[in-house]
């Protein structure tokens, strides 16, 4: 196997964690992976095989991101064209609120309109949808446990996981994966995923309001490393930060190809920095976004300096943790993803605090563009769209 496909393989094993499982309620649906009848059972329809022959003659599929944000809907659509290629086939994004949350609307009823927005006009015929959950409803651990048989797992990692998620184990849906068995060490290194039922329960039935029904929901943080292992070469040796930096959240990651992974959701994002400039300037919600995005705030970075404290704080602390507990020295780079990794100046003063080289990812890199005007509206944030492209391409 080359470097690159085992990087890609060691990543796809993560990206494992959350499929074929059928015992949830409702599932993290895999509905390919789930027999017909209990599909059937949970509400889910069996998709018909969605395969098609590309130009090669090789197996080729369609696949839609979905990517409901607390502050934006994204989508995009590739079409997968062998040999590990994707075509551009649909790109969109549109703002939940644009004016701001109004008390007074349903939000349910705004996120649904806003994601019918976002998917009118796709062909979706032959395409499979995949979307996340994300943010503080998810918990996602590595964890290393006395070895022991598939079946005993099975059964003490209910007990297990109490130890490690930060949530009532009842309230949550639960899957792991081993990803190493160690005989030297007599141990198994298992991913364990946590969502909080009542996230899943919210996020199906809003998809079912439009009506679409996803073959897969993800976790937010693993589709992001995807997007970046994909895009991205990453050397051996190297441990790289990864931070989506949202509305609502910043999901912080990190990644080495043969290092624990690392995932921790930090609640301080754009909202907190348009906030910091409404006090700050006394301006509305919209003048203060507006100050936000634009490219010439004179004070920007001072201006939003209490958020960003906290957030350096938290991630210095993290970074600490996982150098303390990984037994590493160093990172080699952050990568920034997520509407506010554009944040004029934001790449440089992370930089300069956590002294690391940081770079703003671009998703579509090694994605087959063949209409670049596409691309255009998204040409200063094209990191806002990983998350969809990591759903996107997804096996
Ligand atoms: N050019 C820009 N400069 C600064 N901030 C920006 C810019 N463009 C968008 N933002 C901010 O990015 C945030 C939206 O980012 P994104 O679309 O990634 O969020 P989301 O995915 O909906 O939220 P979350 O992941 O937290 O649920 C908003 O706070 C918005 O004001
Ligand atoms: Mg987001």
């Amino acid at each position: 196997m080359r470097k690159k496909d085992k990087d890609i393989a060691a990543t796809n094993r993560l990206l494992e964690v959350i499929r074929g499982k059928k015992d949830f309620e409702p599932p993290l649906v895999d509905s390919e992976h789930i027999p017909e009848e209990a599909a059937r059972l949970e509400g889910f329809s069996i998709p018909e095989k969605k395969k098609t022959r590309d130009s090669f003659g090789l197996l080729s599929k369609k696949t839609l991101g979905l990517d409901i944000g607390s502050h934006s809907v994204k989508c995009v659509q590739l079409e997968r064209r062998g040999m590990g290629g994707y075509r551009l086939l649909a790109v969109r994004a549109f703002e939940i609120a644009p004016e701001g949350i109004d008390l007074e609307e349903d939000p349910k009823r705004i996120t649904v309109s806003t994601i019918k927005k976002a998917i009118e006009g796709i062909n979706l015929k032959r395409t499979s949808i995949i979307t996340a959950i994300g943010g503080v409803s998810t918990a996602i651990r590595q964890i290393e446990l006395p070895f022991m048989t598939e079946k005993e797992l099975a059964s003490a990692i209910k007990w297990e996981a109490r130890n490690y998620i930060p949530f009532d184990i009842n309230d949550v849906e639960l899957d792991y994966q081993i990803i190493n068995t160690s005989k030297a060490s007599n141990t198994l290194d298992i991913i364990l995923v946590s969502v909080i039922k009542d996230f899943v329960r919210y996020h199906v039935e809003l998809l079912r309001e439009i009506p679409i029904e996803p073959q897969v929901i993800d976790v937010n943080p693993l589709a992001l490393v995807n997007a970046v292992v994909f895009n991205e070469e990453i050397e051996r040796n190297e441990f790289v930060v990864l931070m989506d930096i949202g509305d609502k959240n910043t999901t912080l990651s990190i990644y080495g190809v043969e290092g624990q992974y690392f995932v921790r959701n930090i609640m301080i994002s754009g909202n907190d920095f348009t906030d910091d400039i409404m006090k700050g300037n006394g301006l509305s919600y919209t003048d203060a976004e507006s100050f936000k995005k634009s490219q010439d705030s004179t004070g920007l970075i001072e201006t939003i300096k209490p958020s960003l404290d906290n957030l350096v704080r938290e991630v210095r602390r993290s970074l600490t943790f996982y150098e303390n507990q990984a037994k590493i020295k160093g990172f080699s780079t952050i990568i920034l993803t997520g509407g506010s990794a554009t944040l004029t100046g934001l790449d440089g003063y992370l930089s300069s605090e956590l002294g690391l080289p940081v770079e703003i990812l671009n998703p579509f890199r090694k994605i087959d563009v063949e209409q670049p005007s596409m691309l255009v509206p998204f040409e200063n944030d094209l990191c806002k769209l990983a998350l969809a492209v990591g759903l996107a391409i997804r096996e």
